[in-house]
């Protein structure tokens, strides 16, 4: 039985709270979170289950058991998460955390995944940031259809979400029912975290130096949208559309669509131009279920992973861990 901890107990991490309640190949060995409402409460008592006498404490450091990894979830932006995890890997904890800056650090964090690598290797630790998206549905899975193909001259990815059947924290971050006056300043800090980290896990690992050209638009309700208890008025704004063409050469190598409305027919879609060519659908996936998966999932990868900060296309592929 591996010990978990879990830190950040918010909308996911009580989701992940209930997987591994309910999972007997873990036992969950503490809760940190530092919510001036949720620290010292009981842990099971706020993830909705029975009291399990486990309080939520709000650092690391006052765990004082001994514990084979940390199931971290709290922020999207490395930058934000650098000290938090730093803390976890002095601790000599393993970390799989759904950061999405994490998942493939570009840009200026790559200096800050530098540093928790050279961390991680100092602490006999593993680091590695895991997700539905990023990390699966618009990389991952990208990058393992290409290896059916001999050549490729384009690749389309779209993933378009209900918003009405996600996390509320989520449906917060895109704005849903705000209208776009009181949006208007933080209009170019809509969309998603990570859909740059999708197009250059892509690029990188097919060998191509693409310049990334994105777009972000909110979408504004044309009708009344009543559903799953999600109420958006016309005019309001209904959800996100984030698109993405990285170019090669001058030419367009990959163009990404994430659109996340209320209301919208849920589906997954991949198609390489190619040898051969080929295309897969699915009728959508429910990311906050699918990311608690994969962060159970990916546990025996990263207790079996050299020390260091991994990317997810340096590890092996993951499956459910029955
Ligand atoms: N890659 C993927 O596919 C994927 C999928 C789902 C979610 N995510 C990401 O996972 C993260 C968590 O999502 P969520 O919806 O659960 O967010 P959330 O509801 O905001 O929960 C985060 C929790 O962490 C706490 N927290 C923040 N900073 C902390 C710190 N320094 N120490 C201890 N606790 C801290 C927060 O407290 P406060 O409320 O006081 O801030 C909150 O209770 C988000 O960044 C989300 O975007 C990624």
């Amino acid at each position: 039985m591996q010990s978990v901890v879990l830190f950040g107990l918010g909308s996911i991490g009580v989701e992940i709270f209930r997987a591994l309640y309910h999972n007997k190949k873990y036992k969950i060995a503490g809760v940190v979170d530092n919510n001036p409402s949720k620290v010292n409460q009981d842990a099971g008592l706020i993830a909705g289950k029975k009291r399990t006498g486990l309080k939520v404490v709000s650092k690391i450091s006052e765990i004082k058991s001994n514990p084979d990894i940390v199931i971290h979830a709290t922020m999207s932006s490395l930058s934000d998460v650098n000290n938090q995890i730093s803390s976890i890997v002095r601790n000599r904890i393993n970390v799989v955390s759904t950061c999405e800056q994490l998942v493939y650090p570009i840009g200026s964090n790559k200096k800050i995944a530098k540093t928790l690598d050279r961390l991680a290797k100092k602490y006999n630790v593993t680091i590695v940031g895991v997700g539905v998206n990023p990390g699966f549905l618009m990389d991952s899975m990208v990058l393992m259809l290409s290896s059916l193909c001999t050549k490729i001259n384009k690749i389309k990815v779209e993933r378009i979400v209900d918003l009405t059947k996600r996390r509320k924290a989520l449906q917060k971050k895109m704005c849903l029912g705000r209208t776009p006056r009181q949006t208007r300043d933080i209009m170019n800090k809509l969309g998603h975290v990570g859909l740059e980290e999708s197009a250059m896990m892509i690029c990188d690992a097919l060998n191509v130096k693409p310049k990334l050209h994105t777009k972000i638009k909110p979408i504004i309700a044309k009708h009344h949208i009543h559903s799953n208890g999600v109420s958006v008025r016309r005019g309001q704004i209904s959800g996100i559309e984030h698109n993405l063409i990285a170019k090669n050469k001058g030419s367009e190598f990959l163009r990404m669509n994430l659109s996340m409305y209320a209301g919208a027919q849920e589906y997954d879609f991949v198609e390489i131009k190619g040898i051969p060519p080929l295309s897969i659908k699915t009728s959508g996936v429910n990311g906050d279920k699918a990311t608690v998966s994969l962060l159970l999932n990916y546990i025996p990868i990263v207790l079996s992973a050299k020390p260091g900060l991994f990317t997810l296309n340096k590890l092996r592929i993951p499956w459910a861990h029955m």
